[in-house]
């Protein structure tokens, strides 16, 4: 099967988060299963840029509102990613430093999509499914099907994967003017409460619907910031499937990042020594149990209870227990995981920043990993703590419902609770200094989660399934 995928991101060209591991996997896996694969993202301005070799495969125009934007297609002539790569570079619009986070983001999609489109239009690769990833391609079902630009495009079937409904892409009706001509009975399409907004264009207008965990696509339906109803409306074409990890990229007897590697037969001596030089680079004693939280400082992954929940548990145990925070985002969020360094200087580090390497380091070394989500579609990181012997510590929402089962209930690893909240966060931090005194049983449960398998084989089969309906 011929299978184009559209992102914003991607591993290891431009990450901001889990959607970039899993476009920067799930091709690689298709294309081992003897598919052709490929991906295309806008040309970000980030190191793998200027670190590889490009060649120009196309150049054209999108004309918008009277405007001419030229574009260029370029593709990676590195082979290490396991699929042909393609990024979009419109001057002065898509080649930029961030990915996210300017003002004028949603024209900058726009012309993302258009040129994407206008390019696949011309292509001597003919896709069987274009698969789009979230908001930013999600007006790319749309303008295949009822754009008139597009006739070439209207037989090749879509599929939209949600990774986050939060984020919808909203505009206001002003922007209709950027569009290309589309068939004007379909105007409604676009639409949700008055404005145009991209995911639930996407939802109505995608063959197939999928999200990232069978939790989350239950949860869609009463909890999806604003479409609801739309969810309800369109259960019959959607689906629920969990994702993989890239299992070359995250495994501790190979990792690159790690000093010391182990196997889960024998995972003792190398997670313990990865945590001494851990432990002795951040000047902490490795005898105290270690909890770190690693990912996007915002409300939804619990980042505004989290500061608090480890400054009273600091208190209660009387400073029993070492933390380490790795993460960006929310300047208040921030402010409140900073202000903790200044009271517990001995037992705390915080590194406000995007570090795979230390990344990596975390998840071989902590005893526990905190996930405090509110909102957590799969979640990515308490299957990397999994596969890296690493207790998660979740909420019960989403992905992370999915994936782990609470130590106290039958084929139990992890520790599961149930509300966003500092209690809530206290109380799993109790049961996980308590499971720290009772050495053999953190090894038995640490042996079970490193068998579990999370790699994409499955769940490729599931999205090939979904492909051939
Ligand atoms: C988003 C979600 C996360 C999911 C990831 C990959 O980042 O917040 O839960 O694991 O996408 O699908």
């Amino acid at each position: 099967m011929n299978i184009l995928h559209v992102s914003a991101e991607c591993f290891p060209v431009a990450k901001v988060g889990g959607l970039a591991d899993v476009v920067g996997a799930l091709p690689k896996y298709q294309t081992l299963m003897g598919h052709e694969a490929k991906v295309v993202m806008p040309m970000h301005k980030t190191n793998f840029l200027f670190k590889n070799e490009w060649e120009v495969v196309h150049k054209s125009q999108v004309i918008s509102d009277g405007q001419i934007h030229i574009f260029t297609i370029i593709k990676a002539l590195n082979h290490e990613l396991g699929f042909e790569l393609f990024c979009v570079d419109v001057h002065g619009l898509l080649d930029r430093e961030k990915v996210y986070g300017y003002d004028d983001d949603p024209f900058r999609y726009l012309i993302f999509q258009l040129a994407v489109l206008e390019w696949l239009k011309k292509w001597e690769f003919i896709p069987d499914v274009v698969h789009v990833h979230d908001h930013h391609a999600g007006l790319i079902p749309f303008l295949m099907k009822h754009g008139y630009d597009f006739v070439r495009l209207k037989q090749i079937k879509t599929i939209l994967t949600i990774h986050n409904a939060q984020y919808q892409g909203w505009m206001s009706k002003d922007n209709l003017k950027y569009f290309p001509a589309w068939d004007e009975w379909k105007t409604g399409m676009l639409f949700w409460r008055d404005q145009i907004n991209s995911l639930a264009c996407a939802v109505k207008c995608a063959d197939r619907v999928s999200t990232v965990s069978p939790t989350y696509m239950k949860q869609l339906s009463f909890e999806s910031n604003g479409l609801e109803d739309l969810f309800l409306q369109e259960f019959h074409k959607c689906k629920g499937i969990i994702n993989g990890i890239d299992e070359e990229v995250w495994d501790p007897a190979t990792d690159k990042h790690l000093p010391v590697h182990f196997q889960k037969n024998k995972i003792q001596p190398g997670k313990k020594q990865n945590k001494q030089l851990l432990c002795e680079h951040f000047g902490f004693d490795a005898e105290l149990p270690l909890f770190v939280f690693i990912g996007r400082m915002v409300d939804d992954k619990g980042g505004d209870i989290l500061p608090f929940a480890i400054e009273q548990a600091f208190r209660l145990h009387q400073s029993k227990m070492n933390v380490i925070v790795l993460g960006s985002g929310n300047p208040e969020i921030e402010k409140a995981f900073a202000a903790l360094a200044e009271h517990h200087p001995q037992h705390y580090r915080l590194s406000i920043s995007y570090n795979e390497p230390l990344s990596h380091r975390l998840y071989a070394s902590a005893d526990f990993l905190l996930m405090p989500s509110r909102v957590e579609p799969c979640g990515l990181n308490q299957l990397y703590a999994l596969r890296y012997g690493t207790i998660p510590i979740v909420r019960r929402t989403g992905g992370l419902n999915d994936t782990v089962v609470d130590f106290g209930d039958a084929g139990g690893f992890g520790i599961c609770f149930n509300q966003s909240t500092v209690e809530d966060i206290i109380h799993s931090i109790n049961r996980a200094l308590d499971l720290f005194g009772r050495k053999r049983e953190m090894n038995a449960l640490r042996k079970k989660m490193m068998n579990i398998n999370h790699g994409w084989h499955e769940s490729a089969k599931e999205y090939l399934e979904l492909y051939q309906q």
